[in-house]
């Protein structure tokens, strides 16, 4: 297995551009289903897990196609299977995404049920009780979900129990082709659900509402073909901000949307951070300064993302003072504090809170990744430690930060990648 090898204590500096966002690209992807003509996706971002989705549509018979400009064309009339097998499901659960479509536009789907993760159990019981509201016929057996209707799903009134962003993406892609309206309410507000629906929308679905907790499909009988360039990803956008603070840096990114990052910008000033934005541009500059410590308590959007808290706990670890981080989306997304403490942070966890004591140095340290924003968080623990970081089981970063080491490397860092 891979691992990263950091040498620590360098302040980032310098330019980098944002790729296009995971969480945006991936529902868009599965959206292709809804149609035979062909959909292009562009400003698609190089990673694992979009490539896991390329396979899935291949498995089921669509071969997307990747033209000069590495944009890809999918042309979903050549499907000839229903289903996402296990194999693919359990190294990516936003394979789900597959269903609502699946369901919506052949009338059946067969999904493996994804298991719990690293971060918690992660059930899709709302996906499945809200498509059952929808007139789908669903049982979960042999570890499948196996979904079908007879016709079109029918329109129908859903309110979410809790906000959830695949969730909502799976209603609103199936509700597109359903016979009548559809209301999600509690739906996710999410600037990735209303990239989804954008897209949607170009395809020539009915939607109102994206961005707000009450969306409105109406259905159509059929959606077409369309271009669509995926939104720039506001998770790496504040992963690299982050990174600067942490290390006392000055950076800008480019190819960003500053108006979906209010919450953390705001944390980063707090921090002590000077910030400056552009329509789609973000500097920051720390003044060679040590950041302060900050709290955050994680919700759904436009509250503070839970995939950005561990790297504000990195940051929190080399801050001036105590900062506690609340996480109340996931039940165990902590796992990153104990390789904290073994570079010297004080971070202890009171529930669902970590209360971290500042120090003044982090040391370098072998240390393990264990989800993606965890591995991103030991990243910026590992730039600013003193010494040498290995991180290993780096496979969870390529799952969601495309070529991290080049872009921290352009910004002056010392990592480089020790092939297993
Ligand atoms: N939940 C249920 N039942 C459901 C669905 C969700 O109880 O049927 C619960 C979850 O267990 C969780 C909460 O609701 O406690 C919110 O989960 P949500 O469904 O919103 O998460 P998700 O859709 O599976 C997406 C992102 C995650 C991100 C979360 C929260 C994608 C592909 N994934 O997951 O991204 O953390 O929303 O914002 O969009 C990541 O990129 O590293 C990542 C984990």
């Amino acid at each position: 297995m891979d691992k990263l090898l950091i040498k620590g204590g360098v302040r980032l500096q310098g330019e980098i551009r944002i790729a296009g966002a995971k969480n945006s690209a991936l529902p868009i992807l599965a959206a292709t289903l809804l149609t035979h003509e062909t959909v292009q996706v562009c400003n698609l971002p190089h990673l694992f897990d979009i490539t896991t989705m390329l396979e899935l549509l291949g498995c089921m018979g669509v071969q997307p196609v990747i033209d000069e400009k590495l944009n890809v064309e999918i042309d979903s009339s050549t499907i000839a299977h229903f289903s996402a097998p296990y194999e693919l499901v359990k190294t990516m659960r936003a394979s789900i995404l597959v269903l609502g479509p699946l369901l919506a536009r052949y009338g059946e789907a067969e999904v493996a049920l994804p298991g719990g993760c690293a971060i918690g159990s992660r059930p899709v019981n709302l996906h499945i009780s809200a498509l059952q509201a929808m007139g789908a016929d669903i049982v979960v057996e042999d570890g499948y979900i196996k979904a079908s209707v007879d016709g079109r799903l029918k329109g129908a009134s859903i309110f979410m129990d809790m906000v959830t962003v695949t969730g909502t993406e799976n209603v609103m892609m199936a509700a597109t082709l359903a016979d009548g309206v559809t209301t999600i309410e509690n739906a996710a507000r999410e600037p990735e659900v209303v990239d989804l629906a954008l897209c949607l929308i170009e395809m020539g679905a009915k939607i109102t509402g994206q961005g707000t907790d009450t969306i409105v499909i109406e259905g159509v009988k059929e959606l077409k073909g369309c271009s669509y360039s995926v939104m720039p990803d506001r998770i790496e956008t504040g992963t690299y901000l982050i990174a600067a603070a942490a290390t006392r840096g000055h950076i800008k990114v480019k190819d960003t949307r500053p108006d979906i990052l209010e919450s953390v910008l705001s944390k980063l000033e707090q921090a002590g951070a000077d910030i400056k934005v552009g329509d789609n541009w973000i500097e920051l500059d720390m003044h060679g300064k040590r950041p302060k410590s900050v709290s955050v308590r994680t919700a759904p959007y436009p509250a503070f993302p839970t995939d950005m808290q561990a790297q504000f706990t990195a940051l929190n670890s080399v801050a001036e003072g105590t900062g506690s981080i609340t996480e109340t989306v996931f039940e165990n997304r902590f796992m990153h504090v104990h390789e904290m403490n073994r570079m010297g942070a004080a971070i202890r966890v009171e529930g669902n809170t970590v209360i971290v004591d500042g120090v003044d140095n982090l040391k370098g340290a072998p240390v393990m990744a264990t989800d993606l924003r965890a591995s991103a968080s030991l990243i910026i623990a590992g730039l600013v430690g003193e010494n040498e970081t290995t991180v290993d089981r780096i496979y969870h970063i390529d799952r969601g930060y495309e070529c991290i080491e080049e872009k921290l490397q352009s910004l002056g860092a010392q990592i480089r990648r020790l092939p297993a």
